[in-house]
């Protein structure tokens, strides 16, 4: 029994280095282009695509090995951007604590700055939380998040108010960021896929069913004229979960 753990650990470790190893091959091809990162979506959901049981619900999904997957990613991007509802609803810590590698810079997209200025990833020391908001945000509560230890960052808005993603990479790739990994939550992921920002995707699912928050919305009437889809896909198990991991075609096609 304990032979077969040992094994079945060695083969989920194997299949980590495989994901880890193919992620490293798009990021590096993309570094020609250094006026933005390269983009890595990477998050988890259930047999039915749920990303969360419900609205404002934390919900672990994936399992320990796949858990240690996503420290693993997070060692070898700069930076990893999250929505701010997710730091309102998980109070994420985005730093490496599962795997050995340095702490990417955590971002957060918040157009009007409704972070709690209590949440954990201000409390960290390195590196800095890079707040993003758009122009004309509250200046005071920019000054409160500075002395909470955060950077603040003011981009242009979208014609929905929410912060432009394209000029917000622009300015990232400004900064020296060459890897962002975005891990959610629904309305990130859809505005990136939307948007056609990723190079690739890293997707774990877990055998269970949610009956709760879509990973992706709707992607009608958001200007999205394509149907994201992925080339090169490689899926294995890890654990009882799977993992997916392929580049979009627009990445794909760029390249050659
Ligand atoms: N399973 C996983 O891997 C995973 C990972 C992460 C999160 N989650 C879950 O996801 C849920 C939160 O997801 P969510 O969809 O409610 O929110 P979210 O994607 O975490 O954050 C969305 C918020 O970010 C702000 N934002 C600013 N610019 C944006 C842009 N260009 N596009 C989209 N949003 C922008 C908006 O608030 P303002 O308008 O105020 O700026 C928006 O409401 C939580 O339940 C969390 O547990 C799951």
């Amino acid at each position: 029994m304990a032979q077969a753990l040992r094994n079945a650990s060695r083969k989920d470790a194997a299949v980590g280095q495989e994901v880890l190893d193919r992620v490293q091959a798009v990021l590096e091809s993309g570094l020609s282009d250094l006026s933005r990162p390269s983009v890595t979506l990477a998050y988890a959901q259930s047999f039915d695509g749920c990303i969360s049981e419900g609205p404002g619900m934390s919900t672990a999904i994936s399992n320990r090995e796949s858990q240690v997957l996503t420290h693993e990613l997070r060692a070898i991007h700069d930076a990893l951007l999250v929505g701010v509802n997710t730091v309102i609803v998980d109070d994420p810590r985005l730093n490496v604590r599962l795997a050995s590698g340095p702490n990417p810079i955590p971002v957060i997209v918040d157009s009007n700055l409704r972070i709690p200025v209590d949440v954990r990833l201000l409390k960290t020391v390195e590196p800095r939380p890079l707040v993003v908001a758009t122009r004309g945000a509250c200046e005071e509560k920019q000054a409160a998040l500075v002395d909470r230890g955060a950077e603040v960052l003011c981009v242009d808005a979208a014609a929905d108010g929410s912060v432009d993603l394209d000029s917000l990479l622009l300015s990232l790739g400004e900064r020296g960021v060459r890897s962002l990994m975005i891990e959610g939550g629904a309305k990130i992921i859809t505005s990136v896929l939307a948007a056609d920002l990723a190079d690739q995707l890293v997707l774990t699912i877990s055998p269970q069913f949610l009956g709760g928050m879509r990973s992706v919305e709707s992607l009608a009437g958001r200007g999205c004229d394509h149907r994201p889809e992925l080339a090169d896909v490689f899926c294995r198990r890890i654990g009882s979960d799977l993992v997916v991991q392929g580049e979009f075609l627009r990445s794909a096609h760029a390249r050659r």
